[in-house]
C-alpha cells in the first residue's frame, strides 16, 4: 500500500505539479503504461510509440504477452513489421507483471467491458485493472481509462478502488477518462485521426491528460467532466444501434413494397443535410455496438428510467438472423426443398464485420448457429478467420475451420448466406458454383452481379 504521509511531506502545490507534468508529456520524455492490449490497446500503443513515447504495455494474457515481446501482430490489423519494430527499438516493451504498474508516468487502461452470462455490464476486468494499478499507484501518476461504460463508473466504482491505496484522486494523482472511439481496421480513420474526447476528475486531472494525447493524437477535445464523457461514447454507440434497428426495418418493409432498399439508402444518402446512411444486414456484432445499449438501459432501470426505443431496437437487430434463416428457408421450399434439414449452407465471412478477424457477439456466428438448430450442415469461409476462437457465446462453433475457397469446395454447397462482406473475397465464383446465394450485405449486388440464384434478406 501507499504511503498516505507523501502528501504531507511535499513541497510544490498541485499547480506546480500540473504544470511540470504537462512539460514531461509535452516533450515525450515520459513512459506511457497501456493496460489491455487489444483492439484498442495495442493500435494505441503504436500511435503513442509513433509519438515519440516509450511504452510499456501490461496484459493478464501471458500468451499474448509472449507473442508481442516476438515482435508478432495478435490482430489482422496491426501489421506485424510495426510490433516488431516498435519492440526491436525499445519504445514498446509488453509484459504481464503488473507489479511494474508504477513505472510509467501515465496508465491508459483499455480492459473489456463485455456483459456477463446473465447479460449484464461485467466490469470485473476494469476493476481487477483498477485494483492492481492501486496497489502500485504512486504520487503525480496520471492514470486514464478509455474503456467504454455507463455514466457513473468512474465516480463511482474506478475511483474508490484507485483511492483504496491511500492516494487521492483530487489531491495525490490525476485521474482522467478518455473514451475510446476506434473503429479496427478503417484505414480512413486511423487512431491519431479520430477526435479524442479528454475528461478529468477536476480541471487539473484534465489538462495533464490533454498534454499526454495531444502529442498521441492531431486533435483533442475537452469534455467539461468524466460523466459527460461516459455519456458521449454511449451516446455514439446508440445511435448507430437505433439507426441500423431502422435500416433493417426499412429493409423489411420495403422488400414488402418491392422496393429495394439499398437503392433506397443510395438515394436518401445524397441529401446533404439531416440524413446519414445506415444499412441493414443479419443484426449488429462486436464488442460495442450489441453491449453498449446494455450498459446504458441497465443504469437507467437502476435509476427507474425506462429506454424503450432502445430495447426496442436492440430487439429489431437481434431479430434479423431469424429473418434470414427464415428467408433461406423461404428460398429452399420455392425450389423444391422441403427444409433446411440436411441442406448443405456456406456462411460467407463469420467476422462481424469487413476487413477484420473480431467474431465477438458476431451476426454470422449465430446465423449458424439458427442453421444448424434447424439441420442444417453448415460451414463457414472467412479469409480473417482460419479457425473459430473460443468465446463463452459461439463456444460450440469453437475449433471450425474456415474452408478453402475453390471452385471445387463452392460446388459442394446446396446455399450460401452471405453474413459479411470482406473486400478480398472473389464474390463473382459463388454465381456459377452455388444455385442459392442470400445476400445480407449487398454485396453481390453493389457488384453487378446478378441472377435468379441471388436472393437479399
Ligand atoms: N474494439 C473496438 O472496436 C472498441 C472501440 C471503442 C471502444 N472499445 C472499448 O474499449 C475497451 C477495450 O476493448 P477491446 O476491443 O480493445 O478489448 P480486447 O478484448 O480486444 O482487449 C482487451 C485486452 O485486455 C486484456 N485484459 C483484460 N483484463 C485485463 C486486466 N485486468 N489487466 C490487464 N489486461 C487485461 C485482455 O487480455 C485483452 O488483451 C472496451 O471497453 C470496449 O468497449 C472497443
Amino acid at each position: 500500500m501507499n504511503d498516505l504521509s507523501f502528501a504531507g511531506r511535499r513541497t510544490s502545490t498541485r499547480a506546480d505539479r500540473v504544470v511540470t507534468q504537462e512539460r514531461h508529456f509535452r516533450a515525450g520524455q515520459a513512459v506511457i503504461g497501456v493496460v489491455g492490449l487489444g483492439y484498442v490497446g495495442l493500435p494505441l500503443t503504436l500511435a503513442a510509440v509513433q509519438a515519440g513515447y516509450r511504452v510499456i504495455g501490461f496484459d493478464v494474457n501471458a500468451d499474448r504477452v509472449a507473442r508481442l515481446r516476438d515482435g508478432e501482430s495478435v490482430l489482422s490489423h496491426v501489421a506485424a513489421g510495426d510490433v516488431a519494430h516498435a519492440v526491436a527499438s525499445g519504445a514498446f516493451r509488453p509484459t504481464d507483471d503488473m507489479g511494474e504498474l508504477d513505472r510509467p508516468d501515465a496508465l491508459i487502461v483499455c480492459v473489456p467491458t463485455p456483459l456477463d452470462g446473465a447479460g449484464q455490464p461485467d466490469l470485473s476486468a476494469l476493476r481487477l485493472a483498477a485494483e492492481n494499478i492501486a496497489r502500485r499507484l504512486r504520487p503525480d501518476q496520471l492514470v486514464s481509462f478509455e474503456s467504454t461504460s455507463y455514466p457513473g463508473t468512474m465516480r463511482e466504482v474506478v475511483m474508490p478502488l484507485l483511492e483504496a491505496g491511500g492516494l487521492r484522486a483530487d489531491r495525490d494523482f490525476f485521474l482522467a477518462y478518455s473514451p475510446e472511439r476506434e473503429d479496427p481496421g478503417n484505414r480512413r480513420f486511423p487512431t491519431v485521426s479520430i477526435p479524442k474526447l479528454v475528461a478529468g476528475l477536476d480541471n487539473d486531472a484534465r489538462r495533464v491528460a490533454l498534454a499526454l494525447y495531444g502529442r498521441i493524437v492531431r486533435q483533442t477535445v475537452p469534455v467539461p467532466s468524466i460523466e459527460v464523457a461516459e455519456a458521449a461514447k454511449l451516446t455514439e454507440n446508440v445511435f448507430r444501434t437505433v439507426n441500423v434497428a431502422l435500416a433493417n426495418e426499412l429493409k423489411t418493409t420495403f422488400d414488402a413494397m418491392g422496393v429495394d432498399v439499398w437503392e433506397v439508402v443510395r438515394a436518401a444518402g445524397t441529401k446533404p443535410f439531416g440524413y446519414m446512411p445506415f444499412y441493414p444486414g443479419p443484426g449488429v456484432g462486436g464488442h460495442c455496438i450489441p453491449v453498449d445499449p446494455i450498459y446504458l438501459s441497465w443504469r437507467a432501470q437502476s435509476l427507474g428510467v425506462a429506454t424503450p426505443l432502445l430495447d426496442t431496437a436492440m430487439a429489431v437487430n437481434a431479430s434479423m438472423v431469424r429473418r434470414v434463416r427464415d428467408r433461406l428457408h423461404a428460398a429452399l421450399a420455392q425450389r423444391g426443398a422441403e427444409g433446411l434439414f440436411g441442406k448443405r449452407v456456406l456462411v460467407v465471412g463469420i467476422a462481424y464485420k469487413p476487413d477484420i478477424d473480431d467474431v465477438r457477439a458476431s451476426p454470422g456466428m449465430r446465423l449458424m448457429t439458427a442453421l444448424e438448430d434447424e439441420g442444417a450442415a453448415c460451414s463457414y469461409y472467412d479469409p480473417f478467420v482460419p479457425e473459430i476462437p473460443d468465446w463463452h457465446e459461439h463456444s460450440g462453433l469453437a475449433g471450425r475451420r474456415s474452408v478453402a475457397w475453390s471452385t471445387h469446395v463452392l460446388c459442394q454447397f446446396d446455399a450460401a448466406v452471405l453474413a459479411t462482406d470482406h473486400g478480398s473475397i472473389r464474390y463473382a465464383d459463388l454465381l456459377n458454383a452455388v444455385p442459392l446465394i442470400v445476400d445480407t450485405r449487398n454485396a453481390m449486388g453493389q457488384r453487378g452481379l446478378r441472377g435468379t440464384g441471388v436472393i437479399t434478406a
